[in-house]
């Protein structure tokens, strides 16, 4: 079962509370909360209040990407704001290790994301100790840019990484995700797919969701 992960990103944010309820009913699985500081990537979005926030208007999981530097800072109080889940990226000022069990001591799902550059050998030590792996399909800070080539490849490297470690953890693509290449991120091992601009772009939020979970023959 292919989960749809909504990414607030490209969402009217004046509206914050009724986008989230509207995406809800109309089928997403996960609420995807992009996280940014204006260091690890040039801009600025928001933080644990609006979390907070977001936790009042659904009852989905929210699933928090944080593209900061020193994400081991922050953990606590994201866990308080009703975070389900934390991803922090490999390529962060962080000891990755210790925030990863970090999360997971606090009780939530911990994720670990990579960069398109980021080969996936940088993830490889922390395989057995994550819940979700990351793969961004887009260099982050932005949505709406073109699925990266080669993410596709790197999806089929992550499920091998998985099945050759006898790992657990769920593949997760981030970037770019649009109805005519989900089935080929999902066939290539992604078991949830992020989309921010093809669904609140979109006129239509649950045909652009159904679009997302179709596998065309
Ligand atoms: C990019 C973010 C993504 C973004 C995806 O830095 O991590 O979650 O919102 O947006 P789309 O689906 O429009 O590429
Ligand atoms: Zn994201």
């Amino acid at each position: 079962m292919r989960t749809i992960a909504a990414s607030i990103l490209s969402a009217d944010f004046g509206r914050l509370a009724d986008e989230v309820r509207a995406v809800a009913a109309a089928g997403a699985d996960w609420i995807h909360v992009d996280v940014m500081d204006g260091s690890f990537v040039p801009p600025i979005t928001i933080g644990p209040r609006v979390v907070e926030a977001l936790r009042r208007a659904t009852a989905l999981p929210l699933d928090v990407h944080l593209m900061i530097q020193h994400p081991e800072r922050q953990v606590a109080e994201f866990v308080r704001a009703g975070a389900s889940g934390i991803t922090v990226h490999v390529e962060a000022e962080t000891d990755v290790a210790a925030t990863v069990a970090a999360i997971r001591a606090a009780g939530v799902r911990a994720g670990l994301a990579l960069n398109p550059p980021t080969p996936l050998e940088w993830v490889r030590p922390f395989a057995p100790i994550i819940d979700l792996l990351l793969v961004m399909s887009v260099n982050p800070g932005w949505g709406g840019q073109p699925f990266v080539d080669g993410s596709l490849e790197k999806l089929a490297e992550a499920r091998r990484l998985r099945s050759t470690t006898g790992a657990a953890f769920v593949i997760e693509v981030d970037g770019g995700i649009k109805a005519h290449n989900a089935a080929r991120a999902a066939a290539a091992g992604a078991d949830v797919l992020v989309a921010g601009s093809a669904i609140f772009e979109s006129a239509d939020y649950p045909a652009a969701i159904r679009a997302l979970r179709v596998t065309p023959s």
